[in-house]
């Protein structure tokens, strides 16, 4: 099993298997173009669980341009997308595939908290965001998603990651 960034270059593999893990397992699917745009403009964020060439996890992040929207005005990181295939579940690869992400959020872009939306109903993944990785729900927002289900607004402090990286690269 190999943890690695999600590639562009020199094909859109990458790109294709992670569209594929995600059609198998969310109702929330996306076009080319936007797995694309993620993986183009913020090509450190994009993780790929792979197993023997195949990719079997993923998450897809960006980070939130506080000039857009002045009710949130800090730097911020979104998790966009996140699975992992059934069989391959319960290893602790969403975990990894957050930490890199959430690591390089803070180091990189200096992302003072990290972002994501959840259904409520989803228990396995807010038990992954709740319990394993501390993030908190910040608001509940009604009718989120197409079908009427209200997601969990939730988010995760980034600062003790900066200063944590500020401390090692002294
Ligand atoms: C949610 C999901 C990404 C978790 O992936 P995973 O690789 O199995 O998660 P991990 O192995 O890293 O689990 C880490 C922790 O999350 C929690 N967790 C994960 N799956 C769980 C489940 N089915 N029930 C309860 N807790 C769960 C546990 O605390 C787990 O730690 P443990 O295994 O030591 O008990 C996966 O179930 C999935 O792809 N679901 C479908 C897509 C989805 O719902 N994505 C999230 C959209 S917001």
């Amino acid at each position: 099993m190999n943890i690695r960034l999600a590639k562009v270059n020199p094909t859109v593999e990458d790109l294709m298997g992670m569209q594929a893990c995600n059609l198998q397992n969310l109702p929330e699917n996306y076009t080319m173009k936007f797995w694309m745009y993620h993986a183009m403009t913020w090509p450190q964020l994009s993780f790929v669980a792979e197993d023997r060439g195949r990719i079997v996890g993923y998450v897809l992040a960006k980070i939130e341009d506080p000039a857009e929207d002045d009710k949130e005005p800090e730097i911020h990181g979104h998790v966009n997308s996140i699975s992992v295939l059934r069989s391959y579940r319960r290893l602790g690869l969403a975990k990894k595939l957050m930490l890199l992400s959430q690591e390089a959020m803070a180091s990189i872009y200096k992302a003072e908290y990290v972002s994501l939306h959840v259904r409520q109903s989803n228990k396995a993944a807010i038990a992954l965001y709740r319990d394993t990785l501390g993030f908190e729900v910040a608001k509940v927002e009604k009718k989120y998603y197409g079908d009427g289900e209200d997601a969990l607004s939730m988010r995760l402090s980034l600062i003790l990651v900066i200063i944590q990286d500020c401390i090692i690269s002294k």
